[in-house]
């Protein structure tokens, strides 16, 4: 896909995306800090390429207009960014650096960080619910699939794996970044295919590709933590490390890594074979194999 298509469509879907969660949490309530740290890290410049997944699987599903499916595109988000804070929280992997800021707790606190996630989950089923386009059945699909990806045997199985000396041969390794990172990245799809209420089959493809692709994405990850550039990536570089953790880079080496994100980039290719109108997908999965952010 020629690259100014690729970029104006992208940035449609991110554009939409920033303009709906700068909708939310901007009451005058008393609990104002609860807010402020919310819209801190939903606002603060992440790729959104989950919602964006999402949006392009509601298109190439056949629904009406993509701007439907924004509300289940940013719930989703909102679980991402949920599990980014957690994240970085002392407890866990202990960061103060995320998109080039200081990380949520680093301005608001422990305690702040904390319930801001926690809210970021619960608001996201209430997107889900309220869409105003779509249907009880893609909703209770959407509810479904966003549980089962970021539950107790999704994301946050794969961060206790993660967190907690579980033994990190290359099994173990990539059942660990399935749960934590592919699952959300699949759901991405599915929520997508939901709202346009596509098939079974076309969602399994869909979901397949994501999926792959999410992979690729975390062992790209690992390998940034290690080489990458700190002001573009955003975050900590060597944090793995520090934090004794195992990573594709220790399994695999650095060119290792580089050789499996583009197998598994060809495999989620490969598992478009046959969908039409595809080249905006192929594109966003070619790019993501040399990201830097
Ligand atoms: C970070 O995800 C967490 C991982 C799964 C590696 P992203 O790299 O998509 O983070 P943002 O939202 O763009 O900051
Ligand atoms: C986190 O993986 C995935 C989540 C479920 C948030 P990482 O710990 O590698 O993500 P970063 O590098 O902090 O973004
Ligand atoms: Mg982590
Ligand atoms: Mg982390
Ligand atoms: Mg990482």
């Amino acid at each position: 896909m020629e690259d100014k298509l690729f970029r104006e469509r992208y940035d449609a879907y991110r554009e939409a995306v920033e303009a709906y969660l700068d909708k939310l949490f901007t009451g005058d309530v008393p609990w104002q800090e609860l807010y402020k740290s919310m819209r801190y890290s939903l606002l603060s410049g992440g790729k959104r390429i989950r919602p964006v997944l999402t949006l392009e699987c509601a298109r190439l599903g056949g629904i009406r207009d993509w701007k439907y499916a924004l509300p289940f595109a940013c719930a989703l988000e909102l679980v991402h960014t949920y599990s980014l804070i957690h994240d970085d929280l002392p407890c866990m992997d202990d960061d103060a650096l995320r998109r080039g800021k200081p990380t949520n707790h680093v301005v608001f606190g422990e305690t702040m960080a904390t319930l801001a996630g926690d809210a970021l989950q619960a608001e996201a089923y209430r997107l889900i619910a309220e869409a105003p386009k779509l249907s009880k059945t893609a909703k209770l699909d959407a509810v479904w699939s966003l549980a089962w990806a970021s539950g107790a045997n999704g994301m946050v199985a794969g961060q206790v794996l993660d967190l907690t000396d579980f033994g990190h041969d290359r099994e173990t390794l990539t059942t660990l970044c399935d749960r934590k990172t592919c699952f959300m990245i699949k759901a991405a799809a599915e929520l997508g295919c939901a709202a346009a209420n596509a098939s079974g089959e076309l969602t399994a493809a869909l979901a397949r590709y994501a999926s792959l692709l999410g992979l690729a994405f975390q062992i790209r990850d690992d390998l940034l933590d290690v080489i990458g550039d700190e002001a573009t990536f955003g975050k900590p570089i060597g944090s793995d490390r520090d934090e004794g953790k195992t990573t594709f880079v220790d399994l695999l080496g650095a060119d290792g890594c580089a050789s499996e994100v583009e197998r598994l980039t060809d495999e989620a290719v490969a598992a478009l074979d046959g969908i039409p109108d595809t080249a905006f997908l192929i594109e966003l999965a070619r790019r993501l194999t040399t990201r830097t952010k």
